[in-house]
């Protein structure tokens, strides 16, 4: 049945993301995400931000009880475990970025893992067309005969970023373990500095590092602003040490609240606004991150950086 103004929604979907605050740890709030359910919810995402899965227990069980398809965003994630078990296993799929700085990194890229051939056969449709899908979509299958022109995009990632991907896995294990050891022992050294607090690692998580996110608490520093305490840990050589930019509570980018300008099919959109997500805001406004190494030569490096904050905080008074 045709749903009401559907003729205003994007072709190739239809679909609308609907965004849902997060708890004290900028995990997904079930109770926030249990409210924005309606009858035509489908599916919902783990994100498994800065590399530390999400509560998968937590989010399968949510899935099941409302009949939702799970879903991964496994972009900070790759080799993280949840219960000994990989992130991108537990949903139907999940998307891997590859750029930049990635755990896994192709310089640009990324796939998609799922185990469920149908929706295979339409993640082929989407990112490729012509030899691959006419290779893999069976012949006799409803959705071979659209193989030559695939979905009409080409999305694929480029092969020679594939193959150096590829070359990394089997080195990736050994890397994380480099950059758990690393970020354990930053955490190790920032546990009881004044206004910063280390992330909640749950028993059950074995986290990739994408980097490591730090909380701020400015009342334990006189109310120093972030933004200070930033500029001097920089000062003092420590000059990655940064704010989330991007990475933002998602309802604050124009894409999600004003889409129709950019995107005529979603011209019918009331987006959020950004009072609908207070935990996601707060928890975006006193979050720092800090890059992550996984050579045990890079050592130094970290514990500068662990240094450069604790200097900073015990003079957070001379600062203000
Ligand atoms: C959590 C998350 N998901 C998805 C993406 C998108 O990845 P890409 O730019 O490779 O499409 C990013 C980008 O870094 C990300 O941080």
């Amino acid at each position: 049945m045709k749903q009401p103004g559907a003729r205003n929604r994007p072709a190739a979907t239809r679909a609308h993301p609907v965004l849902a605050d997060v708890d004290g740890h900028g995990r997904l709030d079930l109770e926030d995400a249990a409210r924005r359910i309606t009858a035509r919810t489908k599916a919902v995402v783990a994100v498994h931000l800065w590399g530390l899965p999400e509560d998968m227990d937590a989010l399968e069980s949510f899935a099941d009880q409302h009949e939702l398809m799970l879903l991964e965003d496994g972009s900070h994630a790759h080799g993280a475990t949840w219960n000994g078990r990989m992130t991108g296993t537990f949903g139907t799929a999940a998307a891997f970025s590859l750029n930049g700085p990635k755990p896994l990194s192709a310089g640009e890229g990324g796939f998609v893992a799922t185990d469920d051939t149908e929706l295979y056969y339409r993640v082929l449709l989407h990112g490729q067309y012509n030899k691959r899908c006419r290779r893999e979509i069976p012949t006799g299958h409803p959705l071979a005969r659209f193989a030559v022109t695939g979905m009409g995009l080409k999305l694929r990632i480029h092969p020679l970023a594939a193959a150096l991907a590829r070359s990394q896995l089997t080195r990736l294990g050994h890397h994380l373990t480099g950059r758990q050891e690393i970020a354990g022992r930053m955490c190790a050294a920032l546990d009881s500095v004044p206004g910063i607090r280390v992330p909640h690692v749950p028993v059950s998580a074995r986290p990739s590092w994408y980097a490591l996110p730090l909380r701020y608490e400015p009342a334990e520093l006189g109310g120093l602003p972030l933004a200070r305490f930033l500029d001097a840990v920089r000062a003092e050589g420590a000059t990655e040490a940064d704010r989330p930019g991007s990475t933002c509570p998602l309802g604050t980018h124009p894409l999600f609240r004003a889409p129709g300008a950019l995107l005529p099919g979603y011209a019918d959109r009331q987006g959020p606004t950004t009072d609908d997500f207070p935990a996601a805001g707060h928890v975006h406004a006193t979050t720092f991150k800090l890059p992550v190494w996984h050579r045990e030569a890079d050592t130094h490096l970290a514990d500068a950086y662990t240094a450069a904050i604790t200097k900073v905080a015990s003079h957070a008074k001379d600062l203000l």
